[in-house]
């Protein structure tokens, strides 16, 4: 089987021993955007590492995606002070007008749903991230106006 080049790349400044076996897949995570299966399984190969062993140690870890995000990703920080002011209204609103669950991209890739930790925004709080922007005091009733008249999350 033929590896992909940017997989190579990545593993050209790598030993492949056990030990960076979780920095590998944040490697690979970032040049993807996600964790697909091959790409787990090149690193199986690579660290001599049971696939099996890899799978379970990468679906343990809540920083890794297996699913590849949309255009627009959208972020419900669900950190202590967005927790408290409602991030979860929050979040069941963007479930409900994305028709997606938390973790999930939609059919046509044009958005994902993931909820993180704390963004760094607490005094906006409650917070929302869309393509890396911060939405500050969001409320359910903001979830619409979020993506524009264009569909398209705010950049
Ligand atoms: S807890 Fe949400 S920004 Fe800090």
């Amino acid at each position: 089987m033929q590896s992909d080049p940017r997989l190579e790349a990545i593993f050209s400044s790598f030993d492949g021993c056990r030990e960076e076996l979780i920095l590998l897949l944040q490697r690979v995570q970032e040049e993807f955007g996600y964790l697909s299966d091959a790409g787990m399984e090149a690193v199986a190969r690579f660290t001599g590492v049971p696939e099996g062993t890899v799978f379970g140690i990468a679906t343990f870890y809540a920083q890794f995606r297996f699913t590849p995000v949309g255009r627009n990703h959208v972020a419900v920080c669900r950190g202590t002070a967005c927790h408290v002011r409602g991030a979860r209204c929050i979040l069941e609103a963007f479930e409900q007008h994305l028709g997606i669950k938390q973790g999930q991209t939609t059919p046509d890739r044009e958005y994902s749903l993931e909820t993180v930790a704390c963004i760094g925004a607490c005094g906006l709080s409650p917070c929302v991230m869309t393509n890396k922007k911060v939405q500050a005091k969001m409320t359910p009733g903001k979830v619409a106006e979020v993506f524009g008249r264009n569909g398209s999350a705010a950049k």
